[in-house]
């Protein structure tokens, strides 16, 4: 495995691979790599000749900059956990690497970016596609494997892609839960014990809320979510919405939409965590 720090190294050392005719796949990451993450670095590695894993912790994507300045950073265990699942190159560049200067691009993906995280975190899918399209360049990989806890955001990279008319497969993968349920996030680390175990409520109500819509309507479903996690000492609910899965806009019945998902956002203490349940598809 080669670890790489700048754009000019990645694309020799690239170029190489792509003589030799090997598919080249991209597996974007901010560190602080756990189990699903490794999910998708392996399903990259069984798909296509060559994996590229990026761990660089993007600053234009945090609208917060406690968030940004906490976030973990593990790059020896992070390359230690690439090497055992078998990724071809680890790029981590420097935060100048990537951005010399300002990148004043400015993206719109509405409707898409209006709503959840895009109305929460103003700017965030603005930096994201800035550093993903910074990467699609860099890199110009043949796919590129991103993880369905993000939802919204694979929403909107897929877009991206299209605005952009960049030849990139987008592969969306499944969440990886621990054996609890709590969904896999590099933000799990920083829970404390006890706020670890409030976090349990956010998978285990999604998933009874399955469960409630199976006899329910969709209104009486959204707030049996909304109230149980409301209800939660150390929960602070941000958003719960369900939402069609392809335009990420509410929806006020089941019969709305061919393909349901449920996407909540909370504080677990100073923790933000996400997660999303597919009701429909
Ligand atoms: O999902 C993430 O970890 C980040 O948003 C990404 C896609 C690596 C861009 O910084």
């Amino acid at each position: 495995m080669r670890v790489v720090t700048t754009i000019a190294e990645l694309k020799a050392l690239l170029d190489t691979y792509r003589k030799e005719g090997k598919m080249i796949a991209l597996v974007p990451t901010m560190g602080a790599l756990h189990a699903g993450h490794a999910s998708l670095v392996k399903r990259s590695v069984a798909e296509n000749g060559v994996t590229v894993v990026s761990v660089f912790v993007n600053p234009t994507q945090f609208n917060d900059k406690n968030d940004l300045k906490n976030y973990p950073r593990t790059l020896d265990a992070d390359c230690r956990l690439l090497e055992e699942v078998g990724a071809d190159v680890v790029f981590a560049p420097a935060v100048d690497e990537m951005y010399p200067e300002e990148d004043t691009r400015s993206f719109s993906f509405a409707p898409l970016d209006t709503v959840m995280e895009g109305a929460c975190r103003p700017g965030h899918f603005n930096g994201v596609a800035q550093i993903v399209s910074k990467l699609f360049y860099a890199v110009e990989p043949d796919r590129a494997y991103f993880g369905e806890k993000d939802f919204q955001q694979l929403a909107i990279i897929r877009e991206m892609v299209r605005q952009l008319a960049l030849p990139v497969e987008i592969v969306g993968c499944p969440i990886v839960r621990e054996n609890d349920g709590l969904a896999m996030s590099s933000r799990n680390t920083l829970l404390s014990a006890e706020e670890r175990e409030r976090a349990l409520t956010i998978s285990r109500t999604l998933f009874e809320s399955l469960e409630h819509a199976k006899s329910n309507d969709l209104a009486s479903t959204k707030a049996f979510v909304e109230n149980v996690i409301n209800s939660t000492e150390g929960l602070c609910l941000e958003y719960y919405q369900i939402v069609d899965g392809n335009t990420l806009q509410e929806i006020a019945e089941w019969g709305d939409s061919e393909y349901v998902v449920g996407c909540i956002a909370l504080f677990c203490g100073k923790i933000r965590l996400i997660d999303n349940i597919v009701y429909k598809k």
